[in-house]
């Protein structure tokens, strides 16, 4: 990985050892894929304003998220089946994520089971959350997150059906022979047309679950509760209201519904109604130190990274999950120099031109 200098270099290494539709399945969104693209070009177009004259020999990355301590404010964002992407799956994500001191976000569709996480490595972890049609289902699996040690339940709110992915639908994407939803067992087999996601989800998840059902929700187990997938200011003043610790601003990494702006469009805005009353969090696009900087500027208290992470799981296990969140924390501690910032938690706004 001697010549990975940022992010974006890992992509095409990844590439090159992946079959198409796991290349695929990774890389795409949702039908023109405009979000995905804009996710990128929104923090393009945001430009910086520096201060000099600062004394930046010291620089503090240190955060906490909902009170667990992370080393720098970047978490790895719920990603589904690692197996595709090497041989360990999650659990090399996990101990990459935990060499770099901070939070991996375990998804629901996980190839390895979520206790099988928790056992690898002694580091906080967050469960990511989908809820199936099967209310004991759910019990389940919220119940085994909090049995297993996991700090906070990450409900994805922006998926009560996939979205259409049309690189999945060309491959007919599935879970090869040997990988599952391993939190159930449950297999994907090629579809006969179509993606077999698309078809699982349909089947399993429940898209009846509404705001009347986060108490319900709340009464399974003591996990504080995080919304992921919220766009709309007013969605986010329901969040608050319903007394959700965090909140996600996320499209999904534009893989849900097409043409939503990017999540750092409308940070602000949404930064606004929650006023302080629960932590905001932001992911989509982050690629570079800059879009950190440009996050924390904006109002959110942390990001998450996701195909990136993958694209170091795919290169080098665990060492190149570590060396991707390595390659951003070094970004972002020049950044907060170069901008005259000594701490992520005093970055003012005026930094954004
Ligand atoms: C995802 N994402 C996702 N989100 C979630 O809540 N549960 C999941 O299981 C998955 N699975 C998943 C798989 C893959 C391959 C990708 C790329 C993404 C969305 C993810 O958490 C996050 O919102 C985006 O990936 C963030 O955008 P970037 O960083 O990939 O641009
Ligand atoms: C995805 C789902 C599983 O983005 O969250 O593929």
């Amino acid at each position: 990985m001697d010549n990975v200098v940022c992010l974006d270099d890992l992509e095409p290494l990844a590439r090159a050892k992946l079959s198409q539709m796991a290349y695929d399945y990774l890389a795409g969104g949702a039908e023109d894929e405009w979000t995905l693209r804009e996710n990128r070009a929104a923090f393009q177009r945001i430009q910086l304003l520096p201060r000099v004259l600062v004394n930046v020999t010291k620089r503090n990355l240190a955060t906490t998220v909902l009170g667990t301590p992370v080393s720098l404010p970047v978490l790895v964002a719920p990603m589904a089946f690692h197996g595709l992407y090497h041989a360990e799956g999650e659990l090399a994500t996990a101990r990459g994520a935990a060499s770099a001191g901070t939070l991996l976000v375990a998804s629901t569709a996980s190839n390895v089971t979520l206790e099988q996480i928790a056992a690898e490595v002694d580091a906080p972890k967050w469960f990511q959350l989908y809820v199936y049609r099967d209310r004991e289902r759910t019990r389940d699996l919220v119940q085994r997150a909090a049995a297993a040690g996991y700090r906070a339940l990450c409900v994805t709110v922006d998926t009560p059906l996939v979205g259409r992915r049309e690189r999945d639908v060309r491959n007919r994407f599935h879970l090869p022979d040997g990988l599952t939803f391993a939190n159930f067992a449950d297999a994907v087999p090629e579809h006969s047309s179509g993606s077999a996601l698309n078809a699982y989800v349909a089947s399993l998840w429940e898209p009846s679950f509404s705001w009347g059902d986060l108490a319900w929700l709340r009464s399974l187990s003591p996990l504080p509760l995080v919304l992921k997938g919220v766009l709309h200011p007013e969605d986010a003043g329901l969040a608050v209201e319903h007394g959700v610790a965090g909140l996600i601003v996320s499209n999904h990494g534009g893989r849900q519904l097409d043409t939503v702006p990017a999540p750092i469009t409308i940070l602000p805005r949404i930064a606004e109604v929650v006023d302080g009353r629960a932590e905001l969090l932001l992911d989509g696009g982050v690629r570079r130190g800059t879009d950190v900087l440009k996050a924390l500027a904006l109002g959110a208290r942390a990001v998450l990274v996701g195909r990136p992470v993958l694209w170091g799981l795919a290169v080098g296990g665990a060492e190149g999950v570590r060396a991707t969140l390595e390659l951003l924390r070094a970004e972002l501690a020049l950044a907060l120099a170069l901008a005259g910032v000594t701490d992520v938690h005093a970055v003012p706004r005026s930094l954004i031109f």
